[in-house]
């Protein structure tokens, strides 16, 4: 089949020819999928390509694995949609908070973008405050208050990323700087009083990999007590995948809220904010602030969820960690001998590598690093049926069933889509 053709009909009836804009790379062609198994998915001309991005980090069991699937045939068989409560959402609340936020409550809803949009309606309606704090390379989903960048540095006050953002509503985001302490305290000197929240990514996936400094968690945690704000945790890609706790158990840091996404769907839409009793308790229907939803708690998401949680709970992390290392380390090997500056982060089953940077702490040092020659590499990996995300502002993902065979294809693929690139 022709993918460019199938592109041309795409582009006809879907705008650009995609639903969400990442997946727009049409170099060395365009992807076109038809199906998943396990560590591999194949394009509509039967290709079988290495899967490192995983849906953008939902498939930690890798695709089609059979506790989903079998869990979701057997909820599909009782009906997919009541308006009503279901055992299973009792049953995915109970875990989820078991090892995520004990004592706590949990909301879910259909996206990581409806659960950072409710967390920060929630501090709001808890603290009684307008501002929020987020961080520049933080992405918090596609709603207005979080799609911010820094304005004026005097002023920390946002500016829209986005046409159709009013810039008077992203004036009540303050943008800091990731991992920079000094520049959180001279924040909270100014504004600490206002601030509601702060939202954070507790280890940046969203553009590249970006490792918190310790000292700088510690902060977040001690200002926002200092000062009456609430520490949210966006944790959608780290949930379940820095460990089953999450990256707070990770980091041994507490938050107020903390967002969830991704994982706890296994694959299929869902969100959910979790947290302290008494600011859940301020939701709809025990308290004043609203939120409703005709799907959430939808029951093939809650089944999937469970199963997938279930499966993490008897195999643990471990291999994806494993699979996420070998190919660290082989990368590593390969860039070595041919670039003086390039580098490398990884948390858990979380990777980026970088050219021309000889380390990564920050926003400002990804946007300093090679992205020309990340897309070349990009295309030769493609051509050597490796998928991973076309922009270094992604992360590399592996799975549990990312195996020994999946890391020799990944380096014999490496070497060669390597060999092709200046
Ligand atoms: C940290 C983080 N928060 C929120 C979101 C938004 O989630 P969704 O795409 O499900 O709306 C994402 C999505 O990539 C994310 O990585």
């Amino acid at each position: 089949m022709d993918p460019v053709g199938i592109l041309e009909e795409a582009s006809h009836y879907l705008v650009g020819g995609v639903n969400s804009p990442v997946r727009a790379f049409y170099k060395p062609y365009p992807l076109i999928v038809r199906r998943g198994e396990g560590p591999y998915i194949y394009d509509i001309n039967g290709n079988k390509l290495l899967d490192h991005v995983l849906g953008y980090g939902p498939l930690i069991l890798g695709h089609r694995h059979p506790a989903v699937l079998e869990r979701v045939r057997e909820t599909l068989e009782n009906g997919w949609l009541f308006g009503a409560l279901t055992e299973l959402e009792i049953k995915l609340a109970r875990k989820i908070l078991s090892h995520i936020y004990p004592g706590g409550l949990i909301r879910f809803v259909n996206s990581g973008t409806e659960a950072t949009m409710l967390a920060i309606r929630l501090a709001r309606g808890y603290t009684g405050r307008s501002k929020i704090l987020k961080f520049d390379g933080c992405y918090h989903g596609a709603h207005d208050h979080v799609l911010v960048k820094a304005g004026r540095a005097a002023s920390h006050l946002g500016v829209p990323t986005s046409k159709g953002v009013p810039i008077e509503l992203t004036q009540l985001t303050i943008v800091g700087n990731y991992n920079d302490v000094a520049g959180l305290e001279d924040i909270f000197r100014k504004h600490g009083e206002e601030i509601a929240a702060v939202i954070v990514e507790p280890v940046v996936g969203n553009y590249g990999v970006i490792k918190p400094k310790q000292e700088f968690l510690t902060a977040l945690r001690k200002l926002t007590s200092e000062y009456g704000s609430l520490l949210i945790f966006d944790e959608v890609i780290t949930g379940f995948r820095l460990s089953l706790g999450g990256a707070q158990r990770y980091f041994g840091i507490e938050a107020d809220l903390v967002t969830l996404g991704k994982i706890i769907g296994g694959g299929f839409p869902v969100g959910a904010v979790a947290g302290r009793r008494e600011i859940m308790e301020l939701l709809t229907p025990k308290g004043p602030v609203f939120n409703a939803g005709t799907f959430n708690g939808h029951p093939i998401s809650m089944a999937a969820g469970l199963a997938t949680i279930e499966t993490l709970e008897k195999e643990g992390l471990d291999k994806a960690t494993a699979a996420s290392k070998a190919i660290m380390e082989i990368i590593d090997d390969t860039l070595r001998r041919k670039y003086e500056h390039y580098a490398i982060v990884r948390v858990e089953s979380m990777l980026q590598f970088y050219i021309g940077v000889d380390s990564v702490e920050s926003p400002d040092d990804v946007r300093r690093a090679d992205k020309e020659r990340f897309l070349k590499i990009h295309e030769e990996l493609v051509k050597e049926d490796i998928l991973v995300a076309p922009s270094q502002m992604e992360a590399f993902f592996t799975s549990i069933v990312h195996g020994e065979d999946e890391v020799r294809l990944f380096q014999q693929a490496f070497e060669k889509a390597l060999g092709r690139v200046d």
